[in-house]
């Protein structure tokens, strides 16, 4: 059992496989001088199975693979292929692009439920986002993820001015499609052009779907990092991922692996931990990741003021977001 110093239990991994994307969004990643991962820094696949049942065996039980782009790897489907084996909850994050190549071997892997990226409704808006013109393709695959039966969770990162005035968009298509919005407060990493004035906030989210449609606040699952509602009649549901002004850092229950096999014990850890080397060179990796648990800071990485206007004059930090995987 991998308990950290506040007693927190952590049985769920993240392992991001790749910092490369075939999108260029500019609150992931910066918009110049950002040098991609040479690829013998990455894990390879055999490494990324062996550290996963290190893992494993100290009690993970849910694994979620990410990025940059998780699927734009060219051995993502071997890779998911052998996760699946393992006994864990698998699931993905992706930006959808290329899902429609990947819902067979995600269906053999036995993963029921998949995260998708989409912050905007509108195609011209999502270009300036992402900076690449994806839209109708992520659409299309989104509904065909909901069609094959999966739990789809659609990813929506907040911005003041640039896609705060849809949020009763995405609520008016939950009314008939099955898909689960996560309106996620916009976070601060190396390069994004984070500023606090551009969080919408959990308080303003609520306030403006409250201002036209009746919300029920639906029980949370205990290490979520989401906070769920309904809009009674909705086939769909809505959630709110407030980490910048109501943290839930207390129940804690994660841990990441970078693509390059670094474990940081927390989204906004400064500390990180070689386990990729350790493995290469048959040191004692089980040793080194409870050690670095231990380590754990009671929140974000022991970088945040206690608010969101404070956090704004600090320096944090940490990797870019594509470096990470969320
Ligand atoms: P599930 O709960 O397994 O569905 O995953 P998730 O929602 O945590 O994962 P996803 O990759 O979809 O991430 C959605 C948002 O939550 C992203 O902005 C992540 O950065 C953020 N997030 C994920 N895990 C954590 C966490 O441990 N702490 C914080 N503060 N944010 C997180
Ligand atoms: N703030 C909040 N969420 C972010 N994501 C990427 N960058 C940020 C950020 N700066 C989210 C994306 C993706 C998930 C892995 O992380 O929505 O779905
Ligand atoms: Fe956990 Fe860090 Fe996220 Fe808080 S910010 S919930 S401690 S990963």
């Amino acid at each position: 059992m991998l308990l950290d110093g506040f007693n927190r239990q952590h049985n769920y991994l993240r392992i991001s496989l790749t910092d490369k994307c075939n999108m260029r969004c500019f609150y992931c990643m910066p918009e110049e001088d950002y040098d991609f991962m040479p690829s013998e820094q990455l894990m390879q696949a055999t490494e990324v199975e062996s550290l996963a049942k290190i893992f494993v065996s100290l009690g993970v039980e849910k694994i979620r693979l990410t990025g940059g782009e998780p699927l734009v790897r060219k051995d993502a489907a071997q890779i998911i292929e052998a996760l699946g084996r393992m006994p864990v909850t698998l699931s993905l994050t992706t930006n959808g692009v290329r899902l429609h190549e990947f819902l067979s071997p995600l269906k053999t892997a036995g993963v029921r439920s998949l995260n998708i990226s989409l912050d905007t409704l509108n195609a011209d808006k999502f270009n300036l986002v992402t900076r690449r013109n994806h839209f109708g393709r992520v659409w299309r695959n989104i509904h065909a993820a909901v069609a094959e039966g999966l739990h789809v969770k659609v990813n929506v990162v907040l911005m003041k001015g640039m896609n705060d005035a849809e949020i009763n968009d995405f609520i008016e298509w939950t009314k008939n499609t099955p898909v689960h919005v996560r309106f996620i407060e916009f976070m601060p990493f190396d390069g994004n052009r984070w500023n606090s004035d551009k969080v919408v906030s959990l308080a303003e989210i609520l306030q403006t779907i409250e201002s036209r449609y009746s919300v029920i606040k639906l029980e949370d699952a205990p290490n979520d990092t989401t906070k769920k509602y309904t809009v009674p009649g909705h086939a769909g549901t809505f959630a709110v991922i407030s980490t910048m002004t109501q943290p839930f850092c207390g129940t804690c229950n994660r841990i990441r692996l970078t693509a390059d096999g670094r474990l940081k014990n927390c989204l906004f850890a400064r500390e990180e931990t070689d386990l990729l080397t350790a493995l290469r060179t048959g040191e004692n990796v089980e040793d080194l990741i409870r050690q670095n648990i231990l380590r754990k800071h009671a929140s974000h990485g022991g970088q945040f003021s206690s608010t969101v206007e404070e956090v704004h004059g600090e320096q944090i930090h940490n990797r870019s977001m594509i470096a990470i995987g969320g």
